[in-house]
């Protein structure tokens, strides 16, 4: 039941997709909505409260063809099924990929190695939920008696960036605890966290998939030792809760088996936040909120599991990335959500992604002849539209970008509502028609422009456009919309990977740099520098110096 390996490359569609683009690539946005009054139309897609318009693509009907032929010649549907029905297509590291069963329903049965993992995942939930509930009435208690006040996450990566993403996006759902993320092994991040907490009304939650990771491990030793300064031992059981599947390193730990929750080796660290990484989340929301967003992502499961591809939300998505990222060489995608609270959005979804789809070797083990991860990045509209907008619109480079914004806010304020979604349009419109020549020099007479002025200005005030977006109007931001959000992502991702023949749900890449700084710590804390390269050798010299 493992995947199956075949060069994208190799394939008709693919053949054909590399003629069309010749043939297309220097069709304007505006003439393709010039010859087709029902683009917009044509080019969304509706599901639950997602409209999700990709007519402001460089794309015409024979394209999405074209990249539907692609899904279906590298064999999506058979990638689905097997991913969903729980075989290891994590090869490298003999593994399932099941976060979709976290949030799957009770009555639902999925098997890992012919056990049914839903019931386990529904008890774990039901320890969330128990937790949960007796830390946020209070009726749980630290050590001297005082309700807890704050949580602090320890955790890193897929540990770290969920949590914190979501808790950030849900900030509007949030509950009288406040919720603190420690994860660089950065002294300085620990210590400004800890300087003004109170030990005695402190939860702390121990997130790591291995309970191996230095950072994690590094951070939750200080704030042991910390804790240790104002509260006895046995403290600790009242205090720390560990999420991890390395439930004997927890032990030793001194965590009291009462508030660990495991987690399964069959969920991978940056899909995790549907597990008990999310306790911090469900803490801070609250146990019912938790659900909702779990909820969001299993509807979104379920639309990529059943729709048809040509109205399957993450397989279109995940298409047209591929348009960009292998015929017009765009190297980069942005991600802009107009939303404050989706300020960590991008950043969590960089791990999803380039940790997912950074890979240079096939699913046979050989170098691919092709692009693939897409580099990701995006900051919150309208604080980027002032900050790199400018490159997106009048620089050299092609960069597609996701729009993502909301029908209502949550304050309900009108007024600037109105006018973020104002930028949030005017934003894709601007970089699709961009500015012409003639558009500039009649703006430019009107405000009596000399003319030898204005020639002179002209090239700098003219905008090519034809810049693609996608665009994802939801309703609000809630719990559920957001689960819906991060599970269609998730789905890109694998779309993604099974297009390009990789396997995206390993991560040896980020190996060789953690083995190298073990070694570095020993140079450092010994008294002699061992072998190095030149530069890093005069650089440790300089630094234990
Ligand atoms: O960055 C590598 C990585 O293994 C991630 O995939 C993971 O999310 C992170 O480290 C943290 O790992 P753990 O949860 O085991 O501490």
């Amino acid at each position: 039941m493992s995947l199956h390996h075949i060069n994208p490359t190799s394939l008709p569609s693919w053949q054909e997709l590399s003629k069309h683009f010749q043939e297309t690539k220097d069709t304007h946005l505006k003439e393709l909505f010039e010859k087709d009054d029902k683009r917009a139309e044509k080019l969304s897609l509706s599901w639950n409260d997602f409209l999700v318009d990709f007519s402001k693509n460089r794309i015409t009907d024979k394209t999405l063809e074209l990249l539907l032929e692609l899904a279906d010649e590298i064999k999506l549907s058979d990638a689905i099924e097997k991913q969903f029905s729980g075989a290891h297509i994590n090869k490298t590291e003999d593994r399932a990929v099941l976060h979709t069963a976290l949030r799957a329903k009770s009555t639902d049965k999925i098997l890992v190695d012919g056990v049914n993992v839903v019931p386990e995942v529904y008890d774990v939930k039901q320890h969330i939920r128990d937790f949960a509930s007796g830390i946020i009435n209070g009726d749980v208690k630290g050590y001297t008696g005082k309700a807890f006040t704050d949580v602090v996450n320890i955790g890193i990566g897929g540990s770290d960036l969920g949590p914190a993403m979501v808790t950030e996006a849900l900030k509007f759902y949030k509950n009288r605890l406040t919720t603190h993320f420690v994860s660089n092994v950065d002294g300085d991040h620990v210590h400004e966290i800890l300087k003004n907490l109170d030990p005695e009304t402190t939860l702390f939650v121990v997130v790591s998939k291995t309970f191996t990771t230095q950072e994690t491990l590094s951070n939750a030793t200080t704030i042991k030792k910390w804790f240790l300064q104002h509260a006895t031992q046995k403290d600790i059981a009242k205090h720390f809760a560990a999420v991890s599947t390395n439930t004997e390193a927890i032990a030793e730990f001194g965590i009291d088996e009462k508030n660990v929750f495991p987690m399964w080796d069959w969920v991978g660290g940056r899909f995790s936040l549907w597990s008990a990484v999310g306790l911090s989340i469900a803490l801070a929301v609250g146990p019912d909120n938790f659900e909702s967003l779990l909820k969001g992502a299993n509807e979104m499961d379920n639309h990529f599991k059943t729709a048809d591809f040509k109205e399957n939300i993450p397989v279109v998505l995940a298409l047209l990335s591929v348009w960009y990222n292998n015929f017009y060489d765009a190297e980069t995608e942005a991600i802009i959500p107009y939303s404050q609270y989706l300020s960590r959005f991008s950043a969590y979804l960089q791990q999803g992604i380039m940790e997912s789809n950074g890979k240079s070797v096939d699913r046979t083990g050989s170098r691919v002849g092709y692009q693939t991860g897409t580099i990701i990045w995006g900051e919150p509209g309208t604080n980027s539209q002032h900050a790199f907008f400018q490159l997106i619109h009048q620089g050299t480079k092609l960069i597609p970008a996701d729009f993502i914004g909301f029908k209502k806010s949550l304050f309900g304020d009108v007024d600037h509502h109105n006018k973020l979604m104002a930028n949030f349009f005017a934003q894709t419109e601007a970089l699709m028609n961009g500015k012409t020549v003639e558009e500039v020099t009649t703006e430019l007479e009107a405000k009596g422009m000399a003319e030898e002025e204005m020639e002179q200005l002209i090239p700098f005030k003219v905008f090519e456009g034809n810049k693609p977006t996608n665009t994802l109007l939801i309703d609000q931001l809630t719990p559920k919309s957001l689960g819906s959000l991060i599970a269609l992502y998730e789905h890109k991702i694998f779309v993604q990977g099974i297009i390009w023949n990789i396997f995206s749900y390993d991560q040896w890449g980020v190996e060789l740099g953690k083995q190298l700084a073990g070694k570095i710590l020993q140079d450092i804390n010994g008294s002699e520098i061992g072998k190095h390269d030149g530069s890093t050798l005069r650089l440790l010299q300089e630094f234990k110096n």
